[in-house]
């Protein structure tokens, strides 16, 4: 089966500000995710992360600022236009089809795409067996386990190769050990596939151990970007998350 041809070298924001009346969501948002890596957006409850992934996925247009995929501006397109353009992500609850079981599950997304029921299972198999987890295929969805659920909706996402992977709280409800495996998988999807990951989770420690740059973000404003290391010294990153109060704690 043809596999779709890898194109775009960015997707990316610039100044997106997204109001909902006279509301900003997000302000002046300007943020890269590229291939081969895991980016991190991290941020207190309400500071705008799904909003940046619904705005980098058609599923919010930008009020102001631009949405471009491989230079090309597509702040404008629908999900299903972006999807086919290589732009995956899952949701932060599951969403999985819980009437069908796994292969059925990846399967479906496959055929939505466009291409063969054959074809589409073929590469659910492979994928889950990618994944460690083939032994799942003929398992009804609804009764699945948290972390096979979460590795169930990734497969899912990665069906037909995107160029990029938007992961809104993956391991939210997961033990350490759990997220720990969890995020050993993202890495692999983001190395192995060579697919530019954008990671979002309440859990610091899980984003900045696989993430090759970081973005916060703090009531819609990116207050910080860097490594592990700059974010970890960063004192409007502890002041964001703490509240600049803590200092007299
Ligand atoms: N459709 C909408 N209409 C009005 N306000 C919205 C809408 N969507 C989000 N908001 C508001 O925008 C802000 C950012 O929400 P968002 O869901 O992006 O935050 P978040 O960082 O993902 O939070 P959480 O960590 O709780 O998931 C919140 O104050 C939220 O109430
Ligand atoms: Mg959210």
């Amino acid at each position: 089966m043809a596999r779709r041809k890898k194109t775009s070298s960015s997707l990316a924001a610039s100044g997106v500000t997204v109001a909902f009346g006279g509301f900003k969501a997000l302000t002046d948002v300007t943020l890269k995710i590229t291939p081969g890596a895991v980016h991190g957006l991290i941020g207190p409850n309400g500071a705008g992360k799904t909003t940046m992934v619904n705005t980098l996925t058609g599923f919010q247009a930008p009020t102001t600022g631009t949405v471009t995929l491989g230079g090309r501006n597509v702040g404008t397109l629908p999900p299903h236009q972006l999807r086919r353009a290589g732009v995956a992500r899952t949701f932060q609850a599951g969403r999985l089809f819980t009437g069908l079981d796994v292969l059925d599950n990846l399967a479906v997304t496959g055929v939505g795409l466009g291409h063969s029921r054959a074809a589409s299972e073929a590469e659910a198999l492979r994928l889950l067996d990618w994944m460690g987890v083939s032994h799942l295929a003929e398992q009804p969805a609804a009764g699945l386990p948290y972390t096979d659920e979460r590795r169930v909706g990734i497969a899912r996402a990665l069906m037909f190769t995107p160029d990029f992977l938007l992961l809104d709280e993956p391991a939210a409800g997961m033990s350490e050990a759990e997220a720990a495996d969890l995020a050993a998988l993202i890495k692999r999807v983001a190395e192995e596939l060579n697919i530019g990951v954008l990671l979002i989770e309440h859990n610091v420690g899980l984003v900045l151990a696989v993430s090759h740059h970081v973005y916060v973000l703090d009531a819609g404003q990116v207050i910080e970007e860097g490594d592990r290391a700059l974010i970890l010294a960063s004192r409007k990153v502890r002041d964001a998350y703490l509240g600049a109060d803590s200092e007299a704690a």
